[in-house]
């Protein structure tokens, strides 16, 4: 089967691009990524530590910080005495981080936005140990906050005051892999990144993946149950984790490491930590079900005209692709402005657009497949890509023919939460599910909001289209303030009409703990409130993170 004509003219001048032709060795510009696992590294990530401590440094420069909030009664500061006694518990060298500047990161979301003043950080290095310091904790009231690799975008990981900083960066063990089955068994604070490179050594690939895969944790992935790219693929992680060992804030252990894919016996227990945010246990080991690494894998980025065709398209590439769709990301186009603007190291490879910035389009579709058989999923991508053409639903595209050009494409997408950090001095995030007919209208809706208010600010979207989760940024300069006020509680007013979640995959946190109200009714919060009672009766661990304070609920 051959290409329409015009889409293959368009992307054999587009792969010849300079700028963009690192890795392509073919003089066919149709020789696809073939054999290339979906790629984990690309530069972004592969230096990720780095680029995110250097991106909260100017982050935190920028933006206001939070002010500190008064924990609840009856938690207290840790003393010198408690801190010795974490010494004591806690022998391995460099366990107990007292220093300030050691602690500023771990006091700081990712953001800037959110700054505590915890004056100390704990490492354990096995399950006793958190067990150990969990136990102290609740005996005295003294209030915790797990930390993965702080990578979260509503503020959990940080402390709010001075709690505890509980760190899982001390427990990084892959302890297990079974060939058969593909399960993975790790310790909290494996990265993930780490994580995949070894199943991937092994055929098989981590159902989960994300642009701060080489900062995040598989502990803070579950306790976040964090979405990304492969969702569309593989689901919610809630069905992937099989097993979860957790740690109680009484001090027990829930010893729920199990590998088996079906257990019936009572209460699922281990979805409570998955999603929990931290509130409920520590999660400090995890058994993963990891799917068969795909022998062929194809990127394409395509611009589509309008919204409508962006729809039109995913629909389409449902029917079509079907099992190998294995990503739909888009991105509107100011949003990829923003990123070849601010970021040098980010290409489009689509090139510039006239009409970027216009209300309804263009927009960038990258869609991924991973199948078993390269012919018969290039046939199948083919087909989709001419009658996508043919339909008119996409008018540019171009197919990633080498590893370096897939690992660009993805590039591109995963830089936009960087690029959109730079272009204002604070940020407004909004990670919401919205249905279809909704879903882009508030992007449009905010800007023209904020225009009309006299904003200084880019108002962009992009997000993983095929789960209905879109991400609104705001980038604002000059008086931000105003834009808050205009902003919230808007968004969620619009979110909660449409029927959606204020919610989609970053979680609650300190951030959105006070709107949960607006798409969650009011006795689903009670039996959290219930639970969380029940678990954690003191409310050591993760408080004012995820549930309302009493009397601060938002309702639609
Ligand atoms: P942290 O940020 O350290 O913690 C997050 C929450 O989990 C906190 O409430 C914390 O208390 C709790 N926690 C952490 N570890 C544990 C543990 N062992 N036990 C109990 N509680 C724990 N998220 C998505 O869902 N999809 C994306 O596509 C996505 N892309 C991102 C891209 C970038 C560039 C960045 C910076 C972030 C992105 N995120 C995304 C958000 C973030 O990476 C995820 O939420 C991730 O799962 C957090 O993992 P972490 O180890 O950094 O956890
Ligand atoms: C993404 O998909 O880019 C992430 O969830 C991060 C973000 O929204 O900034
Ligand atoms: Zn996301």
């Amino acid at each position: 089967m051959s290409l329409s004509p015009s889409l293959l003219r368009l992307a054999a001048a587009r792969l010849r691009t300079p700028s963009l032709a690192a890795g392509v060795a073919s003089s066919s510009p149709w020789r696809l990524a073939v054999g290339h696992p979906r790629l984990a590294v690309g530069p972004v990530t592969a230096a990720a530590p780095a680029f995110l401590a250097r991106f909260m440094a100017s982050a935190a420069a920028a933006a206001p910080a939070a002010t500190p909030l008064t924990l609840p009664s009856g938690l207290r500061s840790p003393t010198d005495e408690d801190i010795a006694a974490f010494r004591a518990m806690l022998p391995t060298p460099g366990s107990v981080v007292t220093d300030e500047d050691a602690l500023a990161p771990h006091n700081t979301d990712w953001m800037g936005r959110f700054i505590g003043r915890s004056r100390v950080l704990l490492k354990p290095r096995s399950t006793d140990e958190v067990a150990a310091i969990l136990r102290h904790c609740n005996e005295q009231g003294i209030p915790l906050v797990p930390q993965g690799g702080n990578t979260g975008m509503v503020g959990g990981s940080v402390p709010v005051a001075d709690e505890v900083i509980l760190s899982l960066a001390g427990m990084a063990s892959i302890e297990a892999f079974d060939a058969a089955s593909g399960v993975v068994t790790a310790q909290a604070g494996v990265v993930l990144e780490a994580l995949d490179t070894y199943v991937g050594e092994r055929g098989h690939r981590v159902p989960l993946d994300l642009g701060a895969k080489g900062s995040c944790q598989i502990g803070g992935n579950v306790a976040t149950n964090a979405g990304g790219s492969r969702y569309v693929r593989y689901g919610s992680l809630r069905a992937s984790v099989l097993g979860v060992e957790a740690v109680l804030p009484s001090g027990e252990v829930l010893a729920g490491l199990t590998s088996l894919r079906k257990d019936n016996t009572g209460y699922d227990l281990k979805q409570l930590m998955i999603g929990g945010e931290g509130t409920l246990g520590v999660i400090t080991r995890v058994a993963l079900a990891c799917p068969p690494l795909s022998a062929a894998v194809h990127v394409t980025l395509l611009k589509v005209p309008s919204w409508a065709n962006a729809v039109s398209l995913l629909a389409a590439a449902k029917g079509q692709l079907a099992e190998i769709l294995s990503a739909f990301e888009f991105m509107d186009a100011p949003a990829v402005k923003l990123a070849v603007t601010h970021l040098s190291h980010v290409r489009d490879p689509l090139g510039p657009d006239e009409d970027a910035g216009a209300t309804d389009g263009p927009f960038y579709v990258l869609i991924e497949t991973a199948g078993s058989s390269a012919a018969h999923d290039r046939e199948k991508l083919d087909t989709f890509l001419e009658s996508s053409m043919e339909s008119e639903l996409v008018t540019d595209g171009v197919m990633a023919e080498s590893a370096g050009q897939a690992a660009a494409f993805w590039e591109l997408r995963e830089s936009l939460p960087e690029a959109v950090g730079k272009a204002g001095t604070k940020v407004f995030k909004y990670d919401i599910s919205l249905p279809m007919d909704a879903f882009y209208r508030i992007v449009t809706d905010a800007r023209a909001l904020l225009a009309d208010a006299g904003a200084d600010a880019d108002v962009v979207g992009w997000g993983h289209m095929g789960d209905g989760n879109l991400h609104l940024n705001v980038a604002a300069r000059g008086d931000v303030a105003a834009v808050a006020a205009a902003l919230e509680p808007w968004v969620y007013e619009q979110v909660a009409a449409a029927r959606g979640s204020v919610s989609a995959e970053h979680g609650l946190g300190v951030m959105k703990a006070g709107a949960i109200g607006y798409t969650k009714d009011a006795v689903s919060v009670e039996v959290m409130r219930g639970i969380k009672a029940l678990l954690d009766p003191k409310g050591i661990l993760n408080p004012l993170k995820m549930l309302p304070r009493v009397g601060e609920e938002k309702t639609a």
